[in-house]
């Protein structure tokens, strides 16, 4: 069994990897934590029965105290993780540092350089390559069942309440608080792209923008907040309206109860708090009139070191949450969905072969299974040492993949090579 101390106690550190820990509590045991708001520590306390003096009041605090756990869990906002895993790092820590490392190139390859130097074991919240679905994809191309690979096309469809909810209103919003959508939301595409290509990636280009979630983009009458002030006939028709998003549509509160997203807006909801939030709080801002400046659609092109040509498309404008998968290959072909957990193989000129994951991952619930998979992997590296499933150089180079599709966004589809774009941000 290995302790943890979790720096950062907001939906990713306590629900997401250490829930290991009440799986299988003889595998990991959360010892200490630290986050800026004292509800938080309280629940630390009441969900991992972590003792009130091992609750710090902030990340500074937390990493003034000598190594307190094995191993550290890293769950703060975009921009805190590296500072934190640099300290971590120097205190003795292996660690889980949530995804993007940062927004900034440079800081990756400060942390990468540090990790390298430290020797420590640091696996990054890449997720999806921990999920039955993935390692299914990624054992049927090493098993050769495709022949050799030609192309590769992703999808992420974000789902709009998702996107209104994350990046619109919420946390992910602005590229300058914390990262351009490519990276916050797909550098987990990036970095399962990239390991089932099996190769490095050479240059991408892409094509991307803000198309509906401004002001000019408002239905006449809209008002600021969905439930105070907007008409009953713009609301009516308007798809991303808070009082369906929260309370009654499919996901809201009467329906779901206190799952995500309302738990996000206030801390164990209730309606009436939830009700409350919403008449001037950040979720209960109409959509046409926040401060969010991030993507809602994208597509990157790219091509990597041994011949595969790889797309990927995310869109904020889906019904669900989902991803897709096609791969060519030159035997045969593959088209998969995340979250319908099959897998459709055609190998050419024989009988379709259908692989249903949908029972493999009924204890694992965030992310298809990924989160407590990337967890349980993590345990077994600390405890037996060895390679893991990804490196810090992968999930840095994952990173670069995605800053440079931004970037190239931004210059209207200009082509990158990574190589050079990667030496251009080392100091
Ligand atoms: N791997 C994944 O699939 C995945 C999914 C979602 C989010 N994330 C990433 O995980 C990270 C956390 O996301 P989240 O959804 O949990 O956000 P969150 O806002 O719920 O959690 C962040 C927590 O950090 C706390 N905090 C802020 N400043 C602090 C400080 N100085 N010291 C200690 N605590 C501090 C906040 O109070 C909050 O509780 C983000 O970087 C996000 O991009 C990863």
């Amino acid at each position: 069994m290995i302790t943890v101390a979790i720096c950062g106690c907001g939906s990713r550190g306590l629900f997401a990897y250490a829930s290991l820990s009440r799986i299988y509590p003889e595998k990991m045991k959360v010892v200490a934590g630290a986050d800026i708001r004292p509800e938080r520590l309280q629940m630390l306390q009441e969900m991992y029965g972590v003792p009130a003096d091992m609750c710090f009041a902030s990340d500074v605090d937390l990493l003034a105290q000598p190594k307190l756990a094995d191993a550290m869990i890293i769950s703060t906002q975009d921009r805190q993780h590296v500072g934190e895993a640099i300290r971590a790092l120097e205190l003795g820590y292996d660690l889980i540092c949530e995804k993007p490392i940062s927004p900034e190139l440079s800081e990756c390859l400060r942390l990468q350089d540090k990790v390298h130097e430290t020797g420590r074991h640091v696996v990054i919240g890449h997720v999806l390559r921990y999920t039955p679905f993935y390692q299914t994809v990624k054992e049927i191309i090493t098993e050769g069942k495709l022949g050799t690979i030609r192309t590769i096309d992703a999808t992420e469809n974000v789902g709009y309440y998702h996107f209104a909810h994350s990046f619109v209103r919420g946390n992910w919003r602005s590229a300058e608080e914390t990262s351009p959508m490519i990276l916050a939301k797909c550098c987990h595409d990036m970095d399962y792209i990239r390991w089932l290509a099996d190769s490095p990636c050479v240059s991408l280009a892409s094509f991307g923008g803000l198309s509906t979630f401004s002001a000019e983009h408002a239905p006449a009458g809209a008002g600021r907040f969905c439930m105070a002030d907007c008409p009953d006939e713009v609301r009516a028709r308007c798809p991303y309206d808070a009082e369906k998003i929260y309370l009654t549509g499919v996901h809201g509160f009467d329906r779901t109860g206190d799952a995500w997203p309302q738990n996000v807006v206030v801390s164990e909801p209730t309606r009436e708090k939830l009700v409350q939030a919403l008449q001037d709080g950040p979720y209960g801002r109409c959509v046409y009139h926040c401060d969010n400046d991030v993507f809602d659609h994208q597509t990157v092109l790219m091509q990597f070191e041994n011949g595969i040509k790889a797309t990927f498309t995310t869109s904020a404008f889906s019904q669900n949450i989902y991803r897709t998968i096609k791969i060519t290959g030159t035997e045969g072909e593959l088209t998969g969905n995340l979250e319908e957990d099959q897998i459709l193989l055609r190998r050419f000129g024989e009988a379709d072969q259908l692989y249903d994951l949908s029972a493999k991952k009924s204890e694992f619930k965030g992310h298809g299974g990924g989160d407590a998979g990337l967890a349980n992997a993590f345990v077994t590296l600390v405890e037996e040492g060895g390679e893991g499933l990804t490196s810090v150089d992968a999930s840095v180079e994952s990173h670069a993949m995605a800053l440079a599709a931004h970037e190239s966004a931004l210059a209207k589809g200009r082509t990158i090579l990574l190589k050079d774009y990667i030496e251009a941000h080392r100091n």
